[in-house]
């Protein structure tokens, strides 16, 4: 039986809480604690500090709770709005709805930027209202704050769309069993997570034979002039822009460090095809596809 997560029933007003627990699962992270998690010896990268590695998880947590109301805005003013030709483009390659409706995964979804492009581009192209996604995130604050999105939106209340506070890295699989999606994506959320092979695997799990496996993430600059220029951006502007417009200067430096920590282009292609997925050849074009000279990248994989 599926219910409302605790965190997210007392945040919904009433009347949202009555329309929306069919839409909304739950699985507490901690419940089945992997291997690395009993491990107090291992670390993880936390931005460049290193900590345990079963801490990461709620320091991960704390920062998207501190910046999820303010999260759309402060994207918007930290790229300058080119998050969104981004996400736009990520989506439009991915032609979702092409084929037919197809049913989708955006894990890592927080206010649901990606779910909302691939139900409008869709509908916009193929005239279908039949392609569902589920939002899933390890973050209720976030969560909530799709889902007050969601509701101003033709697509709240239908079979379209549906949001599940849960970890990436172990989908609960009584609601995302084996062998279900036909599209997975996870944006700007998998540097975040513990244990990137972790959640490749389970991406693995959850598609179907010839499902696709699509990231956008930061990624990283080759050309040393552009790099230069984007390192002396994203380490004053952003965290001065976290200070200014948040009040949260830590939770954004944080962002920009994480982005730093991610494995390069073919080392994340590598991880790609280690979890059992097909990638193209390893070049710009081939297993990934750079955009802004590889300030963000999309990888891609085909399920075997
Ligand atoms: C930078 S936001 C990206 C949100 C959205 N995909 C977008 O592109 O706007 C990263 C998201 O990853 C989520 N996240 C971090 N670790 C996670 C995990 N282990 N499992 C699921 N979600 C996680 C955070 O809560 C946050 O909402």
């Amino acid at each position: 039986m599926l219910s409302l997560s605790r965190s997210l029933r007392s945040s919904l007003p009433k009347a949202a809480r009555l329309n929306c627990p069919r839409y909304i699962t739950t699985q507490s992270s901690s419940t089945t604690p992997s291997s690395s998690e009993t491990t107090t010896s291992r670390t993880a990268s936390f931005g460049f500090k290193t900590v345990p590695e079963e801490s990461k998880e709620s320091l991960v947590k704390d920062v998207f709770d501190s910046v999820a109301s303010s999260y759309d805005l402060m994207n918007d003013a930290t790229s300058l709005g080119v998050h969104r030709l981004w996400k736009d483009s990520y989506v439009s390659a991915l032609k979702p709805g092409r084929k037919g409706p197809m049913r989708c995964i955006d894990v890592a979804g927080g206010t649901g930027d990606i779910a909302l492009r691939i139900l409008d581009y869709a509908r916009e192209n193929y005239a279908d209202r039949e392609t569902s996604v589920a939002v899933v995130d390890i973050n209720a604050q976030m969560l909530k704050e799709g889902f007050r999105r969601f509701k101003k939106t033709m697509y709240h209340n239908t079979p379209q769309i549906s949001f599940h506070e849960a970890n990436a890295q172990a989908l609960p699989s009584e609601v995302f069993p084996d062998n279900t999606f036909d599209l997975y994506t996870i944006a700007f959320g998998i540097r975040n997570c513990t244990s990137i092979p972790s959640v490749l695997e389970e991406a693995h799990r959850v598609l179907k034979p010839g499902g696709t496996f699509a990231c956008l993430e930061f990624s990283r600059v080759n050309n040393p002039l552009l790099s230069t220029l984007y390192d002396q951006y994203s380490f004053t502007m952003i965290p001065l822009l976290g200070t200014i417009l948040a009040g949260d200067r830590d939770s954004y430096q944080y962002l920009v460090e994480s982005i730093r920590k991610f494995p390069p282009q073919p080392e994340f292609a590598k991880m790609i095809r280690e979890a059992g997925f097909a990638t193209g050849d390893d070049v710009d074009g081939g297993a990934w596809q750079d955009m802004w000279g590889g300030i963000a990248c999309v990888h891609k994989g085909v399920k075997l």
